[in-house]
């Protein structure tokens, strides 16, 4: 065993709500991957007037020089080859008004466009009104993800707007709030 320093002191665990190996229970692994917060984005882009559009919690920011974001997407997915033949795709981040933006487009069917308040973006991806940031990427890779692909953007344009995020965590869409521990009026 390893002696650590003496400053250092080891304390139980509690037991775990569950635990295993992924390949065990994927809706067990599922769960516990959603005790990890994150925002909410809709991944559009546009081809020959085409037009995709998906939901996504893997979203992340992934370099600043250069500016690289990153995303995953399901092989599965019927917008996958609209994104790839586009070439170009843009990022939605969403506020907490947009609930209803958000399951129209984590469902798969045709219309997720139809009555949706958009404008094109420099390279034709959609830009949703309503939405908190924008970033315009060129694809610059889609490395294998195992049942997803992992999507590399560079970041060419991006706008930043007023509005509170849309948050899911636990399987739940969620709003923030301040952390209680900031808000305790100094003694
Ligand atoms: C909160 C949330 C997060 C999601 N995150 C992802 C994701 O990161 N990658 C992905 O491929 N699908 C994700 N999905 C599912 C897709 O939104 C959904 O499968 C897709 O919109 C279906 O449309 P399609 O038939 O055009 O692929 C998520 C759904 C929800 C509700």
């Amino acid at each position: 065993m390893n002696a650590l320093p003496p400053s250092i002191s080891m304390s139980a665990l509690p037991p775990p709500i569950e635990q295993g190996e992924p390949h065990a229970d994927a809706r067990a692994f599922r769960r516990c991957l959603g005790q990890f917060a994150t925002g909410v984005a809709v991944m559009t882009a546009q081809h020959e007037g085409q037009l995709a559009g998906i939901v996504v919690n893997s979203f992340a920011s992934l370099s600043l020089d250069p500016p690289l974001i990153l995303w995953s997407i399901r092989r599965e997915s019927a917008s996958l080859p609209l994104f790839r033949r586009a070439g170009r795709f843009a990022v939605n981040v969403l506020s907490a008004e947009q609930l209803a933006v958000s399951n129209r487009f984590a469902a798969s069917r045709a219309d997720k466009f139809n009555d949706a308040d958009w404008s094109p973006g420099r390279h034709g991806a959609p830009l949703l009104a309503g939405c908190l940031a924008h970033l315009e990427c060129r694809l610059e890779q889609a490395l294998d993800g195992g049942d997803h692909l992992l999507i590399v953007g560079r970041v060419e344009r991006y706008a930043r707007f007023h509005g509170e995020p849309l948050l899911f965590t636990q399987g739940h869409y969620a709003v923030a709030q301040e952390h209680p521990a900031l808000s305790v009026p100094a003694a």
